[in-house]
């Protein structure tokens, strides 16, 4: 109920990809709430040092969205964060790394569904990245939208899935 009627505000009766309305009140560009439909949800970070330093400037991600090497490879250049610096001590840097391996898309046999599509020599840096993520933006958000002022980024979660910190981002 709540998708389609979200679903015909971004696509108006049906059109395709050339909606003109694509630059929406940030109300129609989020994605609905999932609660009440109990769409499967994505693990959110339990770890409070993880929810502290890497909530600070964007949501703390599932760490469930990327794998284990990916997670290493993020927490290894801390000091160069996508043009930010992120360092932090030695001992809470392991103690991150640990939570998010430990707790990665492919722990304990998980996660074929997020890694589907990237190759094993590949370490993807950004979940945006993903070919699940781009699958599931794909025809659902204009590209515009993502640059619009209120959204700013792909990164930017939290902008459109407004229940993103308990993990949920839709609900089909
Ligand atoms: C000082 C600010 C800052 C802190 C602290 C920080 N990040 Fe980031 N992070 C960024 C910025 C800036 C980006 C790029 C955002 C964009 O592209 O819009 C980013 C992007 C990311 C992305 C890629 C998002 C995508 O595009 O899919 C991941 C994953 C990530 N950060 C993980 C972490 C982790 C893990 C921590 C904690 C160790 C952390 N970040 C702490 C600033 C920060
Ligand atoms: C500009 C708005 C926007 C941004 C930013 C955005 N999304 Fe989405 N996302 C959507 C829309 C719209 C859908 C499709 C709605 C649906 O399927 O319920 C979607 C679908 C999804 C889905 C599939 C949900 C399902 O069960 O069908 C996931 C998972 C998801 N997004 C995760 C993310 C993550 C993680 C980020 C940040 C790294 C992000 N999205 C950023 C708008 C956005």
């Amino acid at each position: 109920m709540r998708v389609s009627r979200f679903r015909s505000v971004l696509w108006p009766a049906g059109a395709a990809l050339a909606s003109a309305s694509i630059v929406l009140a940030i109300s129609s560009l989020m994605a609905p709430s999932a609660v009440a439909e109990g769409g499967a949800p994505f693990a959110v970070v339990t770890d409070k040092t993880v929810q502290t330093e890497c909530g600070a400037c964007h949501m703390a991600y599932p760490a469930g969205m990327l794998p284990t090497r990916s997670w290493q490879a993020i927490m290894d250049k801390l000091d160069d964060h996508f043009g930010e610096n992120a360092a932090l001590d030695a001992k809470t840097t392991k103690h991150i790394t640990d939570y998010l391996v430990a707790n990665a898309a492919d722990a304990g046999g998980r996660g074929a569904r997020q890694l589907r599509g990237v190759k094993p020599d590949q370490t993807p840096l950004r979940i945006t990245e993903l070919p699940w993520w781009i699958r599931e933006h794909r025809g659902e958000v204009s590209p515009s939208a993502f640059k619009d002022p209120r959204v700013k980024s792909k990164a930017n979660c939290v902008a459109c899935h407004r229940d993103a910190a308990k993990g949920y981002f839709g609900d089909d």
